[in-house]
């Protein structure tokens, strides 16, 4: 493996909060003295009822985690009003519209104004501290609005990505019990409407059936585009909230109280609800964005992301507002005019912090240098990565051709579960090694666990765990706590097992090979192979469905599946093009195959259970090490497979 090292440039190191001495000494006490760590950083915000108890977690037994217990406070407190003073008339949201002609700039004092409004037409509507509230919605300001407004009362948002099925949705509302869903009539990305509305009314349908009745579902005006309309139940929020009071008290809520639900997938079943809390997360991401992405007033700040990912949660609202940053949310996409998108924007709006995916790196690198080198990006000073292992080879492109050798390029590793990022660089700090996310982040004690379960120490690979909790972690499955515990905690004992493999070089430094689990990644996209295999067999000619993940060059992983139809029925590329529809109608396009086998035997050991190794290697191409297949309960069946894939080189 490459490991050319990026020495911390003096530039980086000039004015960067941390430096390499102050991030040894931090790590040391925030490992050795967690108490006191974060029982002084979780000061940062503001409490209306201070702590006095800091930590009290433990990955032992029932798995119960609590940071800041007893202190109270209250998210959209912390992210709006406490800047009020300083900082009401600073830009806190820039939006720019999917078309280049559209934007808008929200300061603090109308973020205020805007929250407050929406704060109170939800209470008008009934919705009262820790009920759930969907929020189905496309990149616009108002799903900021939405989401700080439960915040504000103390209800649980659960938001659900927009590219999302009606069906996804549906099981995600009635997972959760939530009663009123937030959409828009439509969204827009890339020139294209997408049919919010008429999603969440088939959604709701579907929950109704379940016994799960939407009493309220709240429509934002995005593109004037034709709606349905159930009287009584549908209400258009811009409306109401125009009308409605521009002051409300934010709520005192307890440390613990429930923050969010956001789905996730895992390996089995259907996506788990993943439930995070009000204090140890806020001081988790408002500390990791400030440290990670060398954070300093007055910088214009970009995730890229979707506020229906976590990574849109954490980084494009609640860390930036706690700090009292400008951030800018994007309803398009990278393509959109044109390849040099992203670059115009940064231009713009004279972007100095950039956070994207590997994905989209990737898909702008195969584009051309021409589309990046259409815009200046002088503005730019800190490169950030996120959602999947970099390559060493779109790291490179990103920190030459993007940043000009200028930029640091932060990795950021993390997942839905942990809240906020946990391995990552720190610009002033740490040298870097492209493909490498290097180091924990404070607090943050990772472990090496082979597949004999021992800890490796030193340099080795294995399963990557977390040995200590951290404030941001995940609490619970919502409603199924002992999921919670068999999921992340039964694996190894006394450790929070992330699903992920990992190797740590003589440096310390972590670099993460992707899932050792079921789980797929594409597009930084996560889903398990579970749901669309039981989306493949839901389809009337589809008898049973094996998917696997395959390395794919602009999507990191792409979806293969291998499908054995019914008795009487033939594979065609009509049917390919019908079950690829079908997934998209079950799960939402990002779960689209990218490649379907007709197979009429999947290779099963004699108790049945299905070798994924076989098909993970025929679909990579790389049948010529199948390993032992003696113990399948008919080897033949692996010949036809070879024969037949879909990948061959
Ligand atoms: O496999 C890891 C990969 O994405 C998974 C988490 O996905 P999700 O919960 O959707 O959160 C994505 C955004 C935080 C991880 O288990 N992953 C995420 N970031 C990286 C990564 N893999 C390698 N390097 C990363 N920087």
């Amino acid at each position: 493996m490459s490991e050319t090292i990026h020495r911390v440039q003096d530039s980086w190191r000039k004015g960067a909060l941390i430096d390499e001495a102050t991030y040894r000494s931090w790590y040391e006490r925030s490992v050795t003295d967690p108490d006191g760590f974060w029982g002084e950083h979780g000061r940062r915000l503001d409490w209306f009822k201070p702590y006095t108890k800091v930590k009290n977690a433990s990955f032992d037994g029932d798995v119960s985690i609590k940071w800041f217990e007893d202190g109270e406070l209250n998210v959209s407190h912390n992210c709006i009003d406490r800047h009020l003073a300083t900082r009401g008339d600073q830009i806190a949201i820039i939006w720019e519209g999917d078309d280049p002609s559209e934007d808008k700039r929200i300061t603090y004092r109308q973020l205020h104004e805007a929250v407050c409004r929406y704060a109170n037409v939800l209470k008008a509507q009934g919705v009262k501290k820790g009920d759930r509230v969907t929020i189905y919605m496309p990149m616009i300001v108002e799903t900021a609005y939405a989401m700080l407004a439960c915040t504000r009362i103390g209800a649980i948002h659960s938001v659900v990505f927009g590219g999302f099925s009606p069906d996804s949705l549906a099981g995600r509302i009635v997972d959760c019990k939530s009663d009123v869903v937030i959409t828009a009539d439509e969204g827009l990305r890339g020139g294209r409407k997408v049919p919010l509305k008429e999603n969440a009314d088939k959604a709701a349908e579907i929950a109704a059936a379940a016994g799960n009745t939407v009493r309220k579902v709240l429509v934002v005006r995005r593109t004037g585009g034709k709606v349905n309309w159930v009287e009584g139940r549908d209400l258009w929020l811009d409306e109401a909230a125009s009308e409605a009071s521009p002051e409300c008290p934010a709520e005192p809520m307890k440390a613990e109280d429930p923050l969010f639900i956001l789905y996730t997938s895992g390996s089995t079943g259907k996506p788990k609800g993943v439930l995070h809390t009000t204090g140890g997360y806020l001081v988790h991401v408002s500390m990791t964005h400030q440290y990670i992405f060398d954070y300093h007033d007055g910088d214009i700040y970009w995730c890229t992301a979707d506020v229906g990912w976590v990574t849109g949660h954490s980084y494009i609202l609640y860390g930036p507002l706690a700090n009292g940053a400008t951030t800018l949310m994007f309803e398009g996409v990278p393509n959109y005019p044109d390849a040099s998108r992203f670059w115009q924007v940064v231009d713009k709006h004279k972007v100095n912090i950039f956070y994207t995916a590997p994905t989209a790196i990737r898909a702008l690198m195969g584009a051309g240098d021409e589309w990046v080198k259409k815009g200046k990006r002088t503005s730019l000073r800190i490169l950030g990565s996120v959602g999947e292992p970099i390559n060493p080879e779109a790291w490179e492109w990103y920190f030459n051709v993007v940043g000009e050798g200028r930029c640091p390029v932060v990795d950021t590793w993390w997942q839905t579960e942990n809240g906020g990022i946990l391995i990552a660089p720190l610009p002033g700090a740490t040298d870097l090694k492209p493909g490498s996310a290097t180091r924990p982040f404070f607090g943050v004690v990772p472990r090496i666990i082979d597949n004999e379960g021992n800890t490796v120490e030193g340099a080795g690979s294995g399963n990557l765990c977390i040995a200590e909790p951290w404030p941001g972690m995940m609490r619970t499955v919502y409603g199924d706590h002992a999921r919670f515990v068999e999921t992340y905690f039964s694996t190894y004992k006394g450790l929070y097992f992330t699903g992920d493999g990992c190797r740590r070089d003589e440096d310390g430094y972590y670099w993460i090979t992707g899932r050792v689990d079921d789980v797929l990644n594409v597009s930084g996209h996560r889903m398990g192979t579970a749901e669309v295999e039981s989306a493949l067999v839901a389809h009337e000619k589809v008898s049973e469905a094996a998917v696997v993940g395959y390395p794919h060059d602009v999507k990191g992983q792409g979806i293969y599946c291998y499908v054995t139809l019914m008795e009487g029925e033939t594979g065609s590329d009509e049917l390919r093009k019908e079950l690829i529809a079908h997934v998209r109608k079950e799960i939402g396009p990002i779960a689209a195959p990218d490649k379907i086998q007709f197979a009429p035997a999947l290779p099963k050991t004699r108790s049945a259970k299905i070798m994924r190794r076989i098909l993970r290697k025929i679909a990579e191409d790389d049948f010529g090490s199948l390993g032992d297949t003696s113990t399948l309960a008919d080897p033949s069946v692996v010949d036809d497979l070879i024969a037949n894939r879909q990948n061959k080189r």
